[in-house]
């Protein structure tokens, strides 16, 4: 379970750049859900998956998982449980590294086994065997730098290495908005696989309102870092892409009665 408390998030206080990123937000997540994010740019959204990483930390408000408070956790310790998948799919992986050096350190996520060590041929078998099911052929290119994988291939691998060690939170900030529609279904299939497979409690923001209903089991909408719209069960299975257009709509015309008032 993630909890949420009273979060607030603020950049470049006493400056003219000055943001609310996050708005006394209120968020409670059960084990297994799989929410998808909405909302329009600056909405918020990857400041939410970066303070329940701890890559940001609150001006106020507390962060629960399962039974701890982890608001002032460090990001590498948070790493045991937590991990995550970039829009880039330059910046979860090590370009210059193969895919079995990655995958490696991946493994080691949050211990300090050595990348030497974690690269045996008992880890090779285990390497292939991952890789196998994309059907990619990657299995047979275990040395090949990731720097030479197309942004499809990229993004297979690093939603492997997202969750090859134990976790319980997967957190996806667009992690298919730079591929092409055909990519953009392969890696969104394989991510409902794993996080099904799994049973990871799992926050995906996307662009794309298609995505956002089609997959997982709850979406929420953010707007100057609150939450506007939480939708699951039954409604959610009978609103369209549109109907959440039409909330967007809504919070600009909200927005331009706010400006007018
Ligand atoms: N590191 C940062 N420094 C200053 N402002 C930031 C930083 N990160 C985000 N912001 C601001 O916080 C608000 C929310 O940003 P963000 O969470 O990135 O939105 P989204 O992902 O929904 O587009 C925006 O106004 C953004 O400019
Ligand atoms: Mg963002």
């Amino acid at each position: 379970m993630i909890f949420l408390e009273k979060i607030n998030v603020h950049f470049g206080k006493g400056t003219a750049a000055f943001r609310v990123a996050l708005n006394n937000l209120d968020l409670r997540i059960q084990e297994g859900e799989f929410l998808t994010v909405i909302g329009s740019n600056g909405a918020g959204k990857s400041t939410l998956l970066n303070t329940i990483a701890g890559e940001v930390i609150p001006d106020s408000g507390a962060i629960h998982i399962d039974d701890e408070i982890v608001t002032n956790q460090s990001t590498n310790i948070r790493a045991q449980h937590v991990a995550r998948v970039f829009q880039d799919p330059v910046a979860g992986t090590c370009a210059n590294l193969t895919i079995v050096e990655n995958l490696a350190l991946a493994m080691r996520r949050g211990k300090s086994r050595s990348l030497k060590k974690a690269v045996n041929s008992e880890s090779q078998i285990l390497f292939r065997e991952l890789l196998k099911p994309l059907n990619l052929g990657l299995e047979n290119r275990l040395d090949t730098l990731m720097t030479m994988l197309s942004g499809g291939q990229r993004q297979a691998v690093s939603l492997l290495m997202a969750t090859l060690s134990p976790l319980k939170i997967l957190l996806l900030d667009e992690h298919t908005a730079a591929l092409d529609p055909k990519t953009s279904k392969f890696v969104m299939e394989l991510t409902n696989r794993i996080v099904k497979e799994k049973g990871l409690t799992t926050l995906m923001v996307t662009h794309s309102l298609n995505q956002a209903l089609q997959y997982g089991s709850r979406t929420i909408m953010l707007h100057e870092g609150r939450l506007i719209y939480d939708v699951t069960g039954k409604e959610r299975s009978s609103i369209t892409p549109q109907d959440l257009m039409h909330q967007f709509g809504n919070t600009v015309d909200n927005d331009r009665l706010l400006l007018n008032s």
